[in-house]
């Protein structure tokens, strides 16, 4: 058996999975969401912190079966520093009390390995990775070679719900409360534009319709700005000739002066576009690219709007779509482990275990 650790983030997460058939043995995760919700996102120094009071703890729990154990995994790469290192420390620690060899895991790998939790693995492949830090379109060769084709140039897919839903007053993470909230509005009531259109870039932009969303927010507050005159970004007509507020202007924190259907039509305007953002820039991948197999990974891909837009898509190039089960989409360690396994038969052990929190998926192979 391996045990895996995650803390990359804002969740500390053990696992332990058999190496001879990928079953799993245990799994715990302590999410970090409620106490990072005050703040409305992930307040680095308090992860640490919670970090470091929740995995022994976690890590004991699992004691019953430290002595099938053939090895430690944990996720060394990318994430938050301050996260990952609590981790590290744990895994070391494991390691040297009960002698056995470590196994590092690039996160996003883990997250690509969600979809082989139950299912064989296949190559080639196509991938679609959104996260609240990540959002990439990545090809996988036969030999589990990772190409990144490409990535955004700004805030990722899940950064844009949590900042919006940070702007709409909602909670954190945002992504799910964007998502229940639109089931209540109209997503043609704003005509928020979509970003990169017409362009042959192979990469994603959410800040530009972020701020778009901040926008719409601010007329709402401040109603002397009819939203007609909020220019359309992608027209790049300057802040200096119109009436926008300023950047930093400020939008109350309560959001006093929007009605909950005011709030429920942004919501909705903004997750259709960005889920047409999604799907218009694989288009565009697609039309070099012939994948008879796609999996879309990542907490985000849990949207729902989105996988029904995936579903359609997929199913006009007679692609077969893969997705994570829900319950693995998000930040977990059965990931983690399930990517460790493959390492552990290839005997791909760390001597020294570095931390690299800006790693890339370039050119890393999964099997
Ligand atoms: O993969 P993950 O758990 O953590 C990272 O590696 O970043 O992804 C978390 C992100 C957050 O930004 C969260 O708002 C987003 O996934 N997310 C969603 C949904 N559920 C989670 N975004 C859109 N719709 C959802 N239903
Ligand atoms: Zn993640």
């Amino acid at each position: 058996m391996i045990l895996a650790i995650e803390s990359s983030c804002d969740d500390s997460s053990v696992a332990i999975m058999k190496a001879s058939d990928f079953s799993l043995i245990h799994y715990e995760k302590i999410s970090q969401e409620k106490e990072h919700a005050k703040y409305g996102g992930v307040v680095p120094e308090l992860a640490a912190r919670l970090h470091t009071a929740a995995l022994p703890a976690v890590i004991l729990r699992a004691k019953e079966h430290f002595s099938a154990l053939k090895a430690i995994a944990v996720t060394n790469e990318p994430g938050l520093s301050v996260s990952l290192l609590p981790g590290i420390v744990a895994a070391k620690a494991l390691s040297t009390a009960l002698n056995l060899p470590l196994i590092s895991v690039n996160h996003l790998v883990g997250h690509i390995y969600s979809l082989f939790l139950s299912e064989p693995i296949k190559l080639p492949l196509g991938v679609l990775l959104v996260s609240g830090g990540h959002t990439m379109i990545l090809g996988i060769s036969e030999n589990g070679v990772i190409s990144v084709l490409g990535a955004t140039s700004d805030d990722s897919f899940g950064e844009s719900f949590d900042k919006s839903a940070k702007m709409l007053g909602l909670g954190y993470p945002g992504g799910p409360q964007i998502q229940n909230l639109a089931l209540k509005g109209d997503d043609r009531a704003y005509d928020f534009s979509l970003p990169l259109k017409g362009t042959k870039r192979l990469e994603y932009s959410f800040s530009g319709l972020k701020n778009q969303v901040r926008l719409a927010c601010l007329e709402l507050e401040n109603s002397r700005i009819p939203y007609s005159v909020i220019p359309r970004l992608d027209r790049g007509i300057s802040s200096e000739n119109s009436k926008i507020p300023s950047k930093n202007s400020r939008i109350p924190s309560k959001n006093s002066r929007i009605s909950s259907q005011q709030k429920a039509n942004i919501a909705a305007s903004f997750e259709r576009v960005a889920c047409l953002h999604i799907i218009d820039r694989l288009k565009l991948a697609f039309s070099s690219q012939k994948w008879a197999r796609f999996g879309v990974v990542g907490g985000a891909s849990a949207n729902l709007r989105l996988r029904s837009m995936l579903e359609s898509f997929c199913a006009s190039y007679d692609c077969e779509l893969l997705f994570a089960p829900l319950e693995y989409c998000s930040d977990n360690a059965v990931m983690i482990a399930r990517a460790a396994v493959t390492k552990y038969h290839n005997k791909d052990f760390c001597g020294s275990l570095e931390m690299h929190p800006r790693s890339s998926l370039e050119n890393l192979k999964i099997i």
